[in-house]
């Protein structure tokens, strides 16, 4: 678990560099070049605090939540329109759509092209009621609960003898959640699940099911599946960012 911190930061470092969004620079919306009228600042979503409007060709979209250049930039709009999704439709995800997105995590940045990773995806109700068994023989309700009924679980682990391998699955799976968006599929990053299992007193029949090979661990879940719900964006610090010069 102390692991979760670093991961935590490389999720939240990759956002910020690789939309280059929330930075405060002098009144503009830090997206292309749009900017805030009226004396408006930038607020952490990239959108415009002080009733300042955006200006030029951005707009905003998602209803305030951001402001793109004429949301022309599908990249800039999938990170920015990606939000943890708790309620999912009863509707499985093919292993099609699977495979797409699982390629797309795997093409994530990763220390010296290692791929400290391993990955496994749970799509059958089956072994997930297994699961959800041993989880809850550790937690309760809640824990049994803590996938959101998503038709797709998926299981990422760590190799232990890589020290950067923590930072490379946050990548990973800060990929597939993205790619999951981009094609219109719902996801939640979720520490919980590690927990459960792990405190588990069925841990060892869950991490053997799952096939993991020596030397790697559990490091972190994400439930997918087609969202019944569209969260708003929670709001971010924008003070967290600084420019030094
Ligand atoms: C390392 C990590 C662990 C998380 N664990 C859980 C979890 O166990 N349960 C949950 O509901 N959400 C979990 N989340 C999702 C966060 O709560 C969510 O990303 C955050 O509140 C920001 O909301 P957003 O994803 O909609 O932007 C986790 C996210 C990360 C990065």
């Amino acid at each position: 678990m102390k692991y979760f911190g670093t991961f935590v930061c490389c999720l939240s470092l990759f956002a910020l560099v690789a939309c280059g969004n929330g930075a405060p620079s002098a009144g503009g919306c830090g997206n292309h070049g749009t900017e805030c009228s009226g004396g408006g600042d930038c607020d952490g979503n990239g959108g415009c605090a002080n009733g300042g409007e955006c200006t030029g060709e951005g707009k905003h979209a998602n209803a305030k939540e951001h402001c793109t250049k004429g949301g022309a930039n599908a990249a800039i709009e999938n990170m920015m329109s990606r939000r943890s999704i708790r309620k999912y439709k009863d509707q499985p995800v093919s292993r099609e759509v699977l495979k797409e997105i699982m390629l797309c995590g795997i093409n994530a940045p990763n220390g010296q092209n290692k791929q400290s990773w391993e990955v496994r995806v749970v799509d059958k109700p089956e072994l997930q009621g297994e699961i959800k068994a041993a989880m809850a023989a550790a937690g309760g309700e809640r824990a049994a609960g803590c996938f959101y009924n998503a038709p797709v679980w998926v299981f990422i682990a760590r190799d232990k003898a890589y020290d950067f391998s923590t930072i490379d699955c946050g990548l990973l799976s800060e990929n597939i959640m993205l790619a999951a968006n981009a094609l219109g599929v719902g996801s939640v990053c979720l520490g919980s699940p590690v927990r459960f299992i792990m405190e588990s007193p069925q841990r060892d029949a869950v991490l053997q099911k799952l096939g993991f090979s020596d030397g790697y661990e559990l490091c972190i879940c994400i439930s997918l599946g087609y969202p019944d719900e569209a969260p708003a964006a929670k709001p971010r610090d924008i003070s967290k960012v600084r420019f030094i010069d």
